[in-house]
């Protein structure tokens, strides 16, 4: 076999069969929006992936599968206009809330999912095309060729290198087999196939500030599909896991230790100099 033999979006499909955990649907995501917010927004992921580009304030900005605003509302501080879109009802709350405490006016909202007829729905192209975290997505080269159609200038996609945000260690004291599902290199060969040849850097993400014992907890919860939901000895076994990683600190937090820290790829490519632009 040689490389150009090998489909990736093909290979991207059946990775996604085989991991552990359901595909989330937007119900899924509606339910972990109050959670996800509380965790994510004050991220250090945030700062780093902000501190990576030279944001401009004449740019505007389209940031796909936004969530709660982790990365819109840092944003909106940073360029002209911010449009975030989401299929989750929940998590748009999320956002419009957190906009109005932070006195933002540059962020519109958009409710819609990838594979919805963006131009129907009047979404144009913006100087920056974000998809952060957010690429749950069966035709991974049809969400890529339209992240490149969306980008007038830069084009950035936030993606999960081996498990991402999901602990081994956990798994490994519950004694539940985890298989995390494909990661970056698929979305790396999808845009090399597309003639796009990005730029990759990496968040590392260590151990997690956390205010107390209840939500490094749920910190760990979320991890577990509802529809496996952990045994009384799981639960034991979480706990022992939890109390054995919690760490104080000096401001009175606590740190949460992780055997395996959360790594990220963050992926970009400018649209200028590209050697070639993908048609939708
Ligand atoms: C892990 S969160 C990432 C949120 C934010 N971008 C971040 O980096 O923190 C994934 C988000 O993608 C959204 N999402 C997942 N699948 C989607 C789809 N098919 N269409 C639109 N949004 C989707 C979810 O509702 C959720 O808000």
């Amino acid at each position: 076999m040689r490389y150009h033999d090998l489909d990736w979006n093909t290979l991207w499909q059946q990775e996604r069969r085989h991991k552990s955990r359901a595909c989330r649907s937007k119900q899924d995501w509606d339910w972990r929006a109050r959670d996800f917010a509380a965790r994510n927004l004050n991220s250090s992921y945030v700062d780093q992936f902000i501190a990576m580009f030279a944001w401009q304030p004449e740019w505007t900005a389209l940031d796909a599968g936004c969530g709660p605003g982790t990365l819109s509302l840092p944003l909106a501080r940073r360029v002209k206009a911010v449009t975030a879109l989401d299929f989750s009802t929940s998590m748009l709350k999320e956002l419009t809330t957190e906009q109005q405490r932070q006195g933002l006016r540059n962020i519109s909202v958009i409710q819609a999912a990838w594979e919805d007829d963006w131009s129907a729905a009047g979404i144009v192209p913006h100087d920056v095309m974000i998809a952060s975290r957010s690429l749950a997505v069966d035709d991974l080269q049809g969400a890529l060729t339209k992240i490149d159609h969306y980008a007038r200038k830069l084009a950035i996609i936030g993606d999960r290198v081996g498990a991402g945000p999901f602990d081994p260690g956990l798994f490994a004291a519950l004694g539940r087999s985890f298989v995390p599902g494909p990661d970056y290199i698929f979305t790396l060969n999808i845009l090399h196939r597309l003639g796009i040849y990005a730029k990759v850097d990496f968040i590392t993400l260590q151990h997690q500030r956390i205010p107390d014992y209840e939500q490094a907890l749920n910190s760990l919860l979320w991890m577990i599909p509802t529809d496996q939901p952990l045994t009384t000895e799981e639960e034991k076994r979480l706990k022992l896991y939890v109390t054995a990683r919690l760490r104080p600190r000096p401001d009175g937090a606590w740190l949460l230790l992780r055997d395996t820290p959360s790594k990220w790829a963050v992926i970009s490519w400018a649209k200028t100099g590209n050697d070639k632009s993908c048609e939708l």
